[in-house]
């Protein structure tokens, strides 16, 4: 997968000649998979103009902590919003500043916030990375390297200059560190950030489709789309991802995908890989029933197919449950129309799972086929958690929250984290 697949980072980019090289970042950035939000002071459009970040990055460059009408900044997700720095903070998973000229150092260092970058600097909690460049004179004051050492002390990133030509001529200490300096700085800090880094999670998506002859199936109505979301959130969380899809939707590169159709397929791919896995979510929606004695070719219509004999799937998700290595958390969905919580209880119980994800699928809003989902979380501990109607994606985040990643502390530790 591309290194930085989902995640998000604001790129501030201030008034130094060095600004266009945050072109390129903003752009290998976008190329390594990352969501990039550009915001550039008034100093850095005297150099560059907001146009090539809005076509580079991966949404509107913004350039003001007011918008045009004075209500909200401009440019980003949905034009006008009332306050963009706290917004673009919160959601980032890195503010990375490029280049960071002497002024926004002390602006920074000072807690001076009086537009949307420096504003951002303060209001956000994800880890800042600063690449300055400025004239060696400059570098070299008091004030500056004063300045740089409050901002380290405070745990800000620092991707130090290079020495060699700067502006007007002149050589020396000052010019920005190279692209690929900045990009490895901060992928790194991104891949150190995962709270899933180094876990190994097996997803599976989709409905399975079981042949009646050799075009015709029995399927069912899952879009595969929740399996997805949890896929690719895993993966934007660090963790190493297989998935196990019978859809054709896309995935991000770095995911390892089967593409299987059948419940048999599905079983022949998940059981050989479920040993090695730290965390299993059975997302997939597998037939129960599958036509006895499938037909190898096409059953003509004057045949006449009164009926079908169907026999029963193999669950092997009772067998993961048996089998379980020690430390692995195993997560299953349940698609209910009725008695959604005491149904869900039971196959939590019965297929020995840690986790399982409760659906209503007879809602019109969740479940099958759309967007959003409303679900509830039930553990082996007894926790019942009731989820709010949110995007397959939010739910996605909800249940990787509940899976403990490995650590060194706890070296049993994948195991379903209680609520406090
Ligand atoms: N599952 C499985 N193999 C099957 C059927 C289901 O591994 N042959 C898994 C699904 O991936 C899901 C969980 O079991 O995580 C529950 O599936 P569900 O169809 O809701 O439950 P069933 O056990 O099939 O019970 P019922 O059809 O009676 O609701």
């Amino acid at each position: 997968m591309p290194a930085l697949t989902g995640r998000r980072i604001v790129l501030g980019v201030a008034g130094g000649i060095s600004a266009y090289k945050a072109v390129e970042i903003c752009r290998r950035l976008v190329d390594a998979g990352a969501f990039v939000s550009t915001v550039l002071t008034d100093d850095a459009q005297r150099f560059i103009g907001a146009l090539t970040f809005s076509a580079l990055g991966s949404e509107p460059a913004r350039t003001s902590l007011f918008g045009a009408d004075g209500h909200g900044g401009n440019g980003g997700e949905g034009g006008n919003e009332p306050i963009p720095h706290t917004r673009l903070g919160r959601r980032a998973d890195l503010v990375l500043v490029v280049p960071a000229t002497a002024k926004l150092l002390g602006k920074y260092a000072a807690g001076i916030s009086d537009d949307l970058l420096t504003a951002t600097l303060l209001a956000t909690r994800a880890p800042v990375l600063i690449a300055p460049a400025m004239h060696t004179e400059m570098w070299e004051h008091p004030a500056v390297q004063e300045n740089l050492a409050t901002l380290r002390r405070r745990g800000v990133h620092v991707v130090d200059p290079e020495s060699g030509r700067l502006a007007g001529g002149d050589t020396g200490e000052g010019r920005l560190a190279a692209p690929e300096r900045i990009i490895a700085a901060a992928t790194e800090i991104l891949t150190a950030s995962g709270d899933l880094r180094g876990v190994r999670v097996l997803v599976t998506a989709g409905g399975t489709r079981e042949p009646i002859d050799a075009v015709r199936v029995i399927t069912n109505r899952s879009s595969g789309k929740q399996g997805h979301a949890i896929a690719e959130a895993a993966a934007q969380r660090g963790a190493d991802v297989t998935l196990v899809t019978t859809t054709e939707r896309s995935v991000p590169a770095g995911i390892e995908v089967v593409r299987v159709s059948t419940a048999a397929e599905m079983e022949e791919a998940v059981v050989p890989r479920a040993s090695a896995a730290d965390v299993i979510v059975m997302a997939a929606a597998i037939a129960d029933f599958r036509p006895l004695a499938p037909a190898d070719r096409k059953i003509k219509k004057d045949e006449g197919l009164s009926e079908i004999a169907l026999e029963p799937t193999h669950d092997f998700l009772v067998d993961l449950g048996r089998t379980k290595p020690a430390g692995q958390v195993l997560v299953g969905f349940a698609a209910e129309t009725e008695d959604l919580v005491e149904n869900a209880a039971a196959k939590l119980t019965r297929k020995g799972l840690d986790l399982i994800v409760a659906n209503d699928v007879s809602q019109p809003d969740a479940g099958f086929e759309v967007d959003t989902n409303r679900a509830i979380l039930l553990d082996s501990l007894g926790s019942i958690e009731e989820q709010p109607l949110q995007t397959k994606r939010e739910l996605a985040d909800a249940i990787l929250d509940r899976v403990r990643p490995k650590t060194t502390d706890q070296p049993d530790s994948a195991e379903i984290r209680k609520d406090p």
